[in-house]
């Protein structure tokens, strides 16, 4: 069977259909880049763009960079603040003019990583961290999700720790492999502290280029593995998300 799913970032908006069974996109992806301001009103249009791009009918999961309890977007760390508490999933199923499921982009690239990904089969404790523009994250135990975790926001030196340790701080920075191995490495331990989880999965873009600095990361009991869906895992996600509701 296949869903549609459609990943919201901070400078792209991508979408394809998805086949479930294998957990992988079925035909290539479509992205347009996300309008600035990304308002609700001018990101629902690219979404329906996207999702047009394909003819597609039938149900959507969508991802968001915030937190999102019943379809209502709550947070804005990285987007526009005129989404805070809007019912997306209302606004943008009347927009594309189908029902539509909406979640954290985080929880939706956890929950494709541990159906088809790096966390299959994993009981226990399971943390995802996606590093982009913030940091996001996803929480499992036994396989099930506790959504919302937004562990990119624990205090770090005093700041929001993606503000110490996204890809973004250490693009921006200009900051060298080992430099900010070391910033994820205080991270990772203060994560630890807190869940001692039994695995760490490292998502986002960066998860491409883990072999230039998980190897670098000292003192982590858990063990630390790359995302192996990559930068579909979102749409993957989105997609298994709009299955379930
Ligand atoms: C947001 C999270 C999101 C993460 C990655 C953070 O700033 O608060 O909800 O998952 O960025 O996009």
């Amino acid at each position: 069977m296949n869903v549609f799913g459609v990943d919201i970032g901070g400078s792209g908006i991508k979408g394809a259909p998805v086949d479930l069974e294998r957990g992988d996109l079925a035909e290539e992806r479509r992205k347009v880049l996300t309008p600035h301001p990304a308002t609700p009103a001018s990101v629902a249009d690219a979404v329906a763009e996207v999702v047009s791009d394909f003819g597609w009918s039938g149900p959507v999961g969508i991802t968001f960079p915030g937190v999102v309890t019943d379809g209502v977007t709550r947070t804005a760390a990285n987007v526009d603040k005129g989404w805070i508490d809007v019912d997306a999933q209302k606004l943008l199923g009347d927009r594309i003019g189908m029902e539509v499921t909406v979640l954290n982009d985080a929880d939706a690239a956890g929950i494709a990583e541990m159906q088809f990904g790096a966390g299959r089969g994993r009981k226990g404790t399971v943390i995802l961290l996606t590093f982009g523009t913030g940091i996001g994250s996803a929480l499992f135990l036994d396989g099930r999700l506790v959504p919302n975790t937004e562990l990119g926001h624990l205090e770090l030196h005093g700041h929001d720790a993606e503000k110490h340790a996204s890809t973004k701080v250490k693009e921006d920075e200009d900051l060298s492999w080992p430099h900010w191995a070391r910033r994820v490495q205080k991270y990772l331990h203060h994560v630890e502290m807190l869940f001692s989880p039994e695995l760490f999965i490292i998502g986002g873009g960066v998860s491409r280029k883990a072999d230039k600095f998980v190897p670098l990361i000292e003192g982590v009991r858990a063990e630390i593995v790359p995302a192996e869906l990559r930068n579909n895992a979102g749409i993957v996600g989105a997609a298994m998300a709009a299955t379930e509701r």
